[in-house]
C-alpha cells in the first residue's frame, strides 16, 4: 500500500505521516526532503536558482520516482498536487488523503514555523492570511480530487487506516 498525504503548507502532513507510518509499519518519506537529497540542494536554494517552475519540475520528477515505491506513507509538498497531472498520478498509484485544515490555524502555525518556505518568506500576518485565502481558492479544485479527506489534525492512525481500507 502507498499513502499520499496532501494539503496546504502547515497542515501537519509530515507529523501525521510519521505517526501513521510508524503505526502501520510502513516507511515514511517527506517529499521535500527527498527532493533536497536527490538534487543536493535545499528547497529554498532550488527556488532561488531555478525559480518556482524549476522546483515544480524537480517535484514532478520526485513524484514519478516515489510512485514506484511500496509500503510507504508520503507527505507531499503543499503545491505538489496542483501542478502537471500530479494528482492523477497520486490517485492512480496510491491512496490520497487531503488534510483540510482551517486557514486561520494554518496562518497561526506558519507564523510560528521555523521551516523556510520561499512562497511565504517575509510576509506579515495580514499578507499571509491574504496569500493563504488566494492560493487555497486555486488549489481547492486539486486538493478536492483526493478520495479521502481529514479535517481533524489529531485523528488517530487506526481511524485513518479503517477509513481507507487495508488493500
Ligand atoms: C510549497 C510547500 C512546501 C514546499 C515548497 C512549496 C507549496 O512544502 O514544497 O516550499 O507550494 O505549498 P510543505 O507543504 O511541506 O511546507
Amino acid at each position: 500500500m502507498k499513502i499520499y498525504l496532501i494539503g496546504y503548507m502547515g497542515s501537519g502532513k509530515s507529523t501525521l505521516g510519521r505517526k501513521l507510518a510508524k503505526h502501520a509499519g510502513m516507511q515514511f518519506i517527506d517529499m521535500d526532503h527527498y527532493i533536497e537529497e536527490r538534487n543536493c540542494k535545499t528547497v529554498p536554494q532550488i527556488f532561488a536558482e531555478y525559480g518556482e517552475a524549476g522546483f515544480r519540475e524537480r517535484e514532478r520528477k520526485a513524484l514519478e520516482e516515489l510512485s514506484d515505491f511500496t509500503n510507504v506513507v508520503i507527505a507531499t509538498g503543499g503545491g505538489a498536487p496542483c501542478f502537471f497531472d500530479n494528482i492523477d498520478l497520486m490517485n492512480r498509484t496510491g491512496k490520497t488523503i487531503y488534510l483540510n485544515i482551517d486557514p486561520k490555524i494554518l496562518a497561526a502555525r506558519l507564523m510560528q514555523s521555523k521551516t523556510e518556505r520561499p512562497l511565504i518568506k517575509g510576509k506579515s500576518r495580514e499578507e499571509l492570511i491574504h496569500f493563504i485565502d488566494e492560493t487555497l481558492k486555486k488549489r481547492d479544485g486539486f486538493y478536492s480530487q483526493a478520495p479521502y479527506r481529514i479535517s481533524r489534525p489529531d485523528i488517530e492512525p487506526e481511524e485513518i487506516l479503517s477509513m481507507i481500507g487495508n488493500d
